[in-house]
């Protein structure tokens, strides 16, 4: 089915997503949309979130989207059980922090996980806190400012260096060696978060694991673009035109 995937985030940060669905799906089209007119959601109400997400996902399916993916860990802590009961014939992905891979795989028995304050009050993040926080001692901490940064291009700036200093340098103090990079913006502040961390310390972004999942659910719904298909590269946003062109931009440059 030659149908776009839609993307939805709060803004840029999606695009982390975007790129490994790019990298993973050469044959689909791709229909992103940024918000960005209200970025960032992250200290937001859950019934502004809930709102600002459900128009998005109209506008995707009117342009007609297949399925959705919400590149956003605030936007799926708030929305995506309402998105599912809503639209039950479209497939969705969201998006959670990666604690799973992390509690897994770290040798101290400590991972530290950074994201926004509405993703770490989420279910998900809660659910997943309390089945692996027996054995893993979780520490957490929110991205002070990361969306801003990241919204204003500004990932290599020396105040950006600070704000990242003091929200991961308690995780690495407090004994973490894995990292969880639980806002789809983050990815794009990855060097500098693994400088400040130093070495001894993996970094962990889902982006990778979503384009699986992604490539899993059409399979199943039986919806991969035909072999061959030529791919379109669509960028929405409910701010103006001159967002739309950097979320453009943004999409293509390299990390
Ligand atoms: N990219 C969004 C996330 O994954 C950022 C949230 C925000 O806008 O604060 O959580």
């Amino acid at each position: 089915m030659n149908r776009a995937i839609g993307i939805f985030d709060s803004g840029i940060g999606g695009l982390s997503v975007w790129q490994a669905l790019y990298d993973a799906l050469p044959n689909e089209s791709l229909t992103y949309l940024g918000d960005g007119a209200r970025c960032p959601y992250g200290s937001r109400s859950s019934a502004e979130i809930l709102r600002y997400t459900e128009e998005a996902v109209e506008r995707l399916l009117s342009e007609g989207c297949k399925m959705i993916v919400v590149a956003c860990n605030t936007a799926t802590a708030v929305a995506i059980k309402r998105l599912r009961e809503s639209y039950p014939t479209i497939p969705f992905v969201g998006l959670e922090p990666a604690v799973k891979p992390a509690a897994l795989t770290t040798k101290r028995g400590i991972i530290g996980v950074l994201a926004t304050e509405r993703s770490l009050q989420g279910d998900h993040f809660r659910q997943a806190e309390a089945k692996y926080g027996a054995e893993v001692k979780i520490l957490r901490a929110v991205g002070e400012g990361f969306v801003e940064a990241v919204e204003r291009n500004e990932e290599h700036t020396a105040e950006t260096e600070e704000i990242i200093r003091k929200a991961v340098l308690p995780l690495v103090e407090g004994g973490a060696d894995k990292i969880v990079l639980g806002c789809t913006h983050y990815p794009f502040l990855r060097r500098e978060i693994e400088r400040v961390a130093g070495d001894g310390v993996e970094i962990i972004d889902s982006s990778e694991a979503v384009a699986r999942r992604v490539a899993t659910l059409l399979d199943e719904n039986n919806i991969r673009a035909e072999e061959g298909a030529t791919a379109e590269y669509r960028f929405l946003t409910f701010a103006d035109e001159e967002y739309a062109e950097k979320l453009r931009k943004k999409a293509f440059q390299k990390r």
